[in-house]
């Protein structure tokens, strides 16, 4: 990794519920072109840390850092505007919307007209850019004018990670997207997560699927009870001794 400047870093983030305790001075970089995992058994942390990357939650304590300076997002919109975008765990989309307009939501392409400032939507646009970008994304998508609620569980959720890559200029975080999905899906999401690697984007994988992390990442970030317990290289780990170290059987030389 050298001295490369991580894109996106969170430095000792801790993050209270009342008494519990979701994050203690948790530490995770990002580098451009870089997919890692983010794993840990139920309750470990992991979708707070997200939230926390999102600006959906503030941390209590730690700082987010995006090529190096420090940054404070006081919403979502912060961070999407400094080109970081999430899926959240089930997260939906509007089912009597189009393809392209979930593509689209709060993004809406806007034609200047005569009926006032706001103009018209630009229908045509949306459903080409749409089109383009589940294209760039690696998903095949005929049927962007349909709306999602005639698609699969699976093809739903191709829309929502199309969205999220097609966005992204720097990261895009993806918390738990295989779920749900059959064999051949989850491998197609996989696929994307390799393409938006390979436009530069960073990427974190969140997933309780082990193959899927090992096959899929470069390294391999591990929460227990909150805090980091491991941070490697993800040729270093095999799916038993992964496994090991998400339940604490076995122990890692401290971070
Ligand atoms: N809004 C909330 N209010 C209170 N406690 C919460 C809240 N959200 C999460 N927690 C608690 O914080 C801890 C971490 O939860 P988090 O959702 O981050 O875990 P996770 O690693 O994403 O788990 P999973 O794999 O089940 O999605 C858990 O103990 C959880 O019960
Ligand atoms: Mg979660």
């Amino acid at each position: 990794m050298g001295e490369r400047t991580p894109v996106y870093e969170a430095r000792n983030v801790s993050k209270s519920y009342g008494s519990v305790v979701a994050l203690e001075n948790a530490s995770l970089s990002l580098h451009a072109g870089e997919v890692i995992g983010l794993v840990g058994d139920n309750g470990a942390g992991k979708s707070t840390l997200v939230k926390i990357l999102s600006g959906a939650l503030a941390p209590d304590d730690g700082t987010i850092l995006m090529d190096g300076s420090e940054h404070s997002w006081k919403s979502p919109r912060d961070a999407l505007e400094s080109g970081v975008e999430t899926l959240y765990q089930d997260a939906g989309l509007c089912p009597d919307l189009t393809v392209s307009g979930n593509v689209f939501l709060g993004r809406e392409i806007r034609r200047p007209g005569v009926l006032g400032k706001l103009g018209f939507l630009d229908k045509q646009a949306m459903e080409r850019e749409a089109a383009a970008s589940l294209d760039r994304a690696g998903i095949g998508f005929a049927g962007v004018r349909r709306t999602v609620d005639q698609f699969s569980g699976g093809q739903r959720q191709a829309v929502a990670i199309g969205r999220a890559v097609a966005w992204a200029r720097k990261v895009v975080i993806l918390d738990e997207p295989t779920n749900h999905l059959g064999a051949r899906q989850a491998g197609e999401v996989l696929n994307v997560m390799r393409r938006a690697k390979e436009q530069g984007l960073g990427v974190i994988f969140i997933s309780h699927t082990l193959p899927h992390v090992l096959e899929a990442t470069d390294r391999v970030v591990v929460l227990r009870l909150g805090r980091v317990v491991a941070d490697r290289p993800t040729s270093s780990f095999t799916p038993d001794s992964l496994l090991k170290v998400i339940t604490g059987l076995a122990e890692e030389a401290p971070l």
